[in-house]
């Protein structure tokens, strides 16, 4: 017979960035970071594991294509949770081996994977939470978190709803380098992201390879790691409790830049954003210079998408904005257009639309979920 479990995990975007790795092989970092879980109506992360004493071969497929598990990433995961497994069989006889079993995981997300977004956090959270589910492991999402850090350090993120901060930790093993929630998503439902996928042919520098150059060569990182990341880890979850966006939005572009700076201070530099992302940054400061206060925030990843944060409140200002220069990109079917404020902002530049191919909005969402979907 065959067993199996499925589950959905969601993406979750930075707002304190995670760059640097203090070991490499187990995905410590050099600083704590905090995220935002987005919705899995929008993006999510399917994954079915099933393992049968039938199987041949551990065998992982990626939205239909048939992919390596070889790397040391993924069999980090997998020999942690066989583990756990068997030590839960060698405590109860009557449970199947399933730890002996060869493993089918087959993974597919809700987004097209040509929207540029990365999807690893959200594939290492499904699949660690998954083959979890399958063995009956106990669901500490913490404990799980660890596991998924190992294949990639921001899908630790993942295993969580809402607001999370990942603890750096700082043993050697990485025992105390985990996920955890700092408040749930029912704490602050009105909080939005609107994505702007921004075009681009260049191939971007491989976050964990821009990751090892920063730490290499940056003077400015250490700055960053020593002084700057933890005071604003405690102001950050400190704005997320007390909701206070005008805050949580300033420290979020501020950490955003001085993630982006790290990377140009790297030698040689390596460089994310592109001018259409130069734009974005532009259009949302003199939006809040309009109005007087934060009411959006961008943050840019390893790479020159957009995430727009901002509370429902002012959906009708920060969306109209974004209407009035991306309203012929794909991706406004979801909102009323016709409640939107006309708002445009002197000086800025109306060719701004052609470097961005879509739009995807969503907002704060729910960690991982068991389905019966499959
Ligand atoms: C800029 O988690 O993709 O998105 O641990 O090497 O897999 P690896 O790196 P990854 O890096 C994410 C970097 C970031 C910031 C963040 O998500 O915190």
């Amino acid at each position: 017979s065959v067993y199996s479990a499925s589950v959905t995990a969601p993406v979750n975007i930075a707002t304190l960035k995670y760059w640097g790795k203090r070991d490499k092989e187990l995905n410590l970092p050099t600083n704590s970071s905090i995220s935002v879980t987005l919705s899995q109506k929008d993006l999510r992360t399917l994954t079915t594991a099933s393992a049968s004493s039938t199987f041949k071969q551990d065998e992982l497929y990626l939205n239909g294509k048939l992919e390596s598990l070889e790397s040391a990433r993924t069999q980090a995961c997998l020999g942690d949770l066989r583990k756990l497994r068997s030590e839960l069989e060698s405590q109860d006889d009557k449970l199947e081996k399933l730890s002996q079993f060869k493993l089918r995981i087959v993974s597919e997300n809700n987004f097209p994977t040509a929207a540029g977004l990365a999807s690893s956090a959200a594939g290492f959270a499904a699949l660690v939470y998954a083959i979890a589910k399958l063995y009956e492991l106990p669901q500490d999402m913490s404990e799980l978190s660890k596991i998924a850090r190992k294949g990639s350090g921001s899908a630790c993120r993942s295993l969580f709803g809402g607001f999370v901060a990942w603890e750096m930790g700082d043993l050697e093993n990485g025992q105390d380098s985990k996920a955890v929630e700092v408040a749930p998503v029912e704490h602050w439902p009105t909080l939005k992201a609107a994505i702007l996928v921004v075009s681009d042919d260049k191939k971007d520098t491989p976050s964990t390879s821009g990751m090892q150059a920063t730490v290499k060569t940056s003077d400015l990182f250490q700055h960053r790691i020593k002084e700057v990341v933890p005071q604003r880890f405690d102001e950050m979850k400190q704005s997320i409790l007390n909701k206070d966006f005008n805050k949580f939005g300033e420290l979020t572009m501020r950490d955003s830049n001085s993630f982006h700076a790290v990377c140009l201070d790297s030698y040689p530099p390596i460089f994310y954003l592109n001018d259409t992302s130069k734009k974005i940054i532009k259009l949302i400061h003199k939006l809040n210079e309009t109005e007087g206060e934060i009411i959006a925030a961008y943050t840019f990843d390893a790479g020159p998408n957009a995430v727009i944060y901002y509370d429902e409140a002012n959906e009708a200002k920060v969306l109209g904005l974004i209407h009035t220069y991306f309203n012929q990109v794909d991706g406004w079917s979801k909102a009323d257009t016709s409640k939107l404020s006309k708002l445009e902002i002197e000086g800025t530049d109306p060719e701004i639309y052609k470097g961005v191919s879509r739009i995807i909005l969503t907002e704060i969402g729910q960690g991982p979920q068991i389905t019966t979907e499959s």
